[in-house]
């Protein structure tokens, strides 16, 4: 199959990347000439663990490459995949689909011969119609079919994400779309991933009920670990309690310091906007918003509290700055607002991050940048773990203990054993272990 990926942000790179090793024929079209040409000298844009060898090995392999100009690409392909940005529109919440409209249109003007154009980034119930009437009103003879493929990867684990799904939704009513997507997703059958066909507009609701339903699952446990705290329970055995129930399942019940990133706050915030246009108010999505903003804001306080209750002229040391381990996005990070209170509270902070400090800086310029562990706790009131990266899971205890200045450990991530901490003589406090 051949293949035109538009747009080389994270889902197009890695989709376009893992397409490839599929034996695929890829094209990764993006209008950044620089970042075209970064791709070309073998320089990935993105931290995502095993993404520059599988790049590297595929365009060696000559299935992968990257240009700046849609049309070549777009008039050979068996499928079009629209990969590109939808922001949260400024003012209002809503997802902006400028990309997506401006890519439709110069997508239809290149079309030649029958081919699927996907929508793969995402994007509001009824996009798809859009992008069909869009590249028909551009195009009249375009022999195509439009179909909504959601992407389920995260980042961090997105190679193991897209190549071990745990489903594939495509949503289309088209025969012959059908046949080009079950032939594109065939190497996946091997993997017993199963291939799921629905209604298009199905298939873009299924995308933002899957993150609203994790986001909720998450916040629903953070207010769990917030009564465990109160009545002496240990929420992260009430997680394992629950989670045992297949019902429930397991996953995504970490208690911490509330949802960042580039997908769940944005598409939560989204999914009202849909509703209300729909006039359908999701109370619970609403609540969870509400409700992981706050927690955000209330981990400087939960510090202040650690510490006795007064920052001013304390230095806290931060581990951790992504909104997750394995990436360096600070997109949403619940670290942002913390630093941002611990300063407001006239605190002084340090802090260290394996890979996202140069991002980090951008969103956090008056706070101090420490090349590790070590050297971020010297003289500090408090240590603040904010992000679980590997790196902070097995830190020598007695050695920051000595560095520090008083020995105060707020651990949002629970990455370390209460008993533990106590005997090496710390002050610890983490998320709803309240035993
Ligand atoms: C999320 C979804 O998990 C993916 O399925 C989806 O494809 C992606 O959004 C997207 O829409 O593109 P991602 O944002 O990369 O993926 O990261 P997650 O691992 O889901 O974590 C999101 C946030 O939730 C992080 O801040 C993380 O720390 C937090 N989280 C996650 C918890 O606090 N507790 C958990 O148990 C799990």
């Amino acid at each position: 199959m051949r293949i035109a990926m538009i747009g080389t942000g994270y889902v197009g790179l890695v989709s376009g990347a893992c397409f490839a090793d599929f034996g695929h024929q890829v094209t990764c079209v993006d209008k950044d000439a620089g970042k075209i040409a970064a791709l070309l000298r073998g320089e990935i844009p993105i931290f995502e663990p095993g993404l520059d060898d599988l790049v590297a090995s595929n365009v060696k392999a000559k299935r992968l490459d990257f240009t700046t100009d849609l049309t070549g690409p777009v008039a050979e392909a068996d499928a079009v995949f629209i990969a590109v940005g939808t922001p949260s529109r400024r003012g209002d919440g809503h997802a902006d689909l400028t990309y997506v409209h401006s890519a439709a249109r110069e997508i239809a003007a290149a079309l030649s011969g029958f081919t699927v154009v996907v929508t793969k980034s995402t994007v509001p119930v009824g996009t798809g119609d859009e992008v069909e009437r869009l590249i028909r009103e551009t195009n009249p003879s375009a022999d195509v079919a439009v179909a909504s493929n959601p992407e389920f990867l995260r980042e961090g684990a997105a190679i193991r994400d897209f190549k071990f799904p745990d489903r594939i939704v495509v949503g289309t009513s088209d025969e012959r779309a059908r046949k080009v997507m079950g032939d594109i997703y065939r190497p996946l059958s091997l993997n017993q991933a199963p291939l799921m066909f629905t209604a298009r507009r199905t298939a873009e609701l299924i995308k933002y009920a899957a993150n609203a339903f994790l986001a909720t699952k998450i916040t629903f446990i953070n207010e769990i670990a917030d009564l465990s705290e109160k009545v002496g329970a240990n929420v992260q055995e009430v997680a394992r309690g629950i989670g045992l129930d297949n019902r429930i399942g397991s996953k995504f019940l970490h208690a911490g310091p509330g949802f960042g990133g580039s997908c769940f706050p944005k598409d939560t915030r989204a999914l009202v906007k849909i509703a209300l246009d729909h006039d359908v108010q999701l109370r619970i999505v609403e609540a969870v918003l509400g409700v992981n903003d706050n927690r955000k804001r209330a981990m400087a306080r939960k510090v202040a509290n650690a510490v006795g209750g007064n920052l001013r002229g304390k230095t806290v040391a931060v581990l951790g700055l992504t909104f997750k381990p394995d990436t360096d996005d600070m997109r949403e990070a619940p670290s942002i607002p913390l630093v941002t209170g611990l300063l407001d509270m006239g605190a002084k902070v340090r802090a260290h991050d394996p890979v996202g400090m140069e991002q980090a800086r951008k969103e956090l310029p008056d706070i101090e940048y420490c090349e590790d562990p070590y050297e971020c706790v010297r003289g500090a009131d408090a240590l603040v773990i904010v992000t679980e990266w590997v790196q902070f899971r097995a830190l020598d205890l007695d050695r920051i203990k000595s560095a520090m200045a008083q020995p105060v450990v707020v651990d949002l991530r629970n990455i370390y054993r209460a008993d533990d901490m106590a005997a090496h003589g710390f002050v610890y406090e983490s998320i709803g272990r309240g035993v």
